[in-house]
């Protein structure tokens, strides 16, 4: 029957919640609220219960976002190390040039800042380098993996005049032609073991599959599939003296062309 209210249950048979039905409503009365009927008490516990169930959600979020931030750090930071690696690497002061001595190889820590996941170390051994002070005929052109034979010149753009920022840098070649001071990585380019210098022989000698170089880097004979890796290296005068920095780079191993890892 149309009763003219629009019922959906005009014949009032659904059942009535909170005391109030179809037929209330037609009566006129108001629609109840839930817990209207109960108690005060209870009325407050129930709004209680609903802000304690928000406030649960909300706590819930934000501990979600702190466990899952470091996991979405992690799986991003490889792309983030891959970035990282496409920039040039910077000069390294390793050594003061006044300590080096002539024509003897001097191996060298490098120290650097390191960031290892998420600790970040303000000074931290990156790895090794040789240095050679003087004593050595300039490669010829074309050898392996320095194709323009000048390594240690610093002659590949990134100090192309032989003056850095601080207007003090100059060309690590000496002013005879030879370079003044060149630096290879230590690591061998077979499998990167490190490489030792046998002062009788006045060779480059790697322990693990004996290779062997030359002192001025070229391979001698051995496994390795290039020369030893050698490094830009620059000079540069700071607190009233000459120092060594170099380049520091690994490569990939194993293979004949230098490709920076
Ligand atoms: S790792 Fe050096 S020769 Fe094999």
């Amino acid at each position: 029957m149309d009763n003219g209210l629009n019922d959906d249950d005009p014949g009032g048979a659904r059942e009535c919640s909170y005391g109030w039905c179809a037929a209330s409503r037609r009566a006129g009365e108001a629609e109840p609220v839930a817990g209207a009927d109960r108690p005060g008490f209870l009325r407050a516990g129930l709004r209680r219960r609903a802000f304690m169930g928000r406030l649960a959600a909300l706590l819930h979020g934000i501990v979600a976002l702190a466990a899952g931030a470091p996991v979405i750090a992690f799986m991003l930071d490889p792309q983030r190390r891959r970035s990282r690696g496409a920039t040039a690497a910077p000069f390294i002061r390793v050594a003061s040039l006044d300590a080096l001595p002539s024509g003897r190889p001097v191996r060298v820590p490098v120290f650097a800042p390191r960031r290892d996941s998420f600790i970040q170390y303000p000074r931290a051994r990156i790895g090794e380098v040789w240095l050679l002070r003087g004593g050595v005929a300039n490669r010829s052109a074309g050898r392996g993996g320095d194709p323009a034979g000048q390594g240690g010149t610093g002659a590949d753009g990134n100090d192309p005049g032989g003056n850095g920022a601080d207007g003090a840098t100059r060309n690590a070649t000496g002013a005879d032609g030879p370079p003044l001071v060149r630096a290879w990585q230590t690591l061998c380019p077979h499998l990167g073991c490190g490489i030792d210098y046998a002062p009788l022989r006045r060779q480059f000698a790697c322990p693990c599959h004996t290779s062997a170089f030359a002192p001025d880097g070229s391979r001698l004979f051995g496994p390795s599939p290039r020369d030893m890796d050698a490094l830009d290296v620059r000079i540069t005068n700071a607190e009233g003296r000459p120092w060594v920095e170099v380049q520091y780079r690994q490569f990939r191993t194993g293979v004949a062309d230098r490709v920076v890892v």
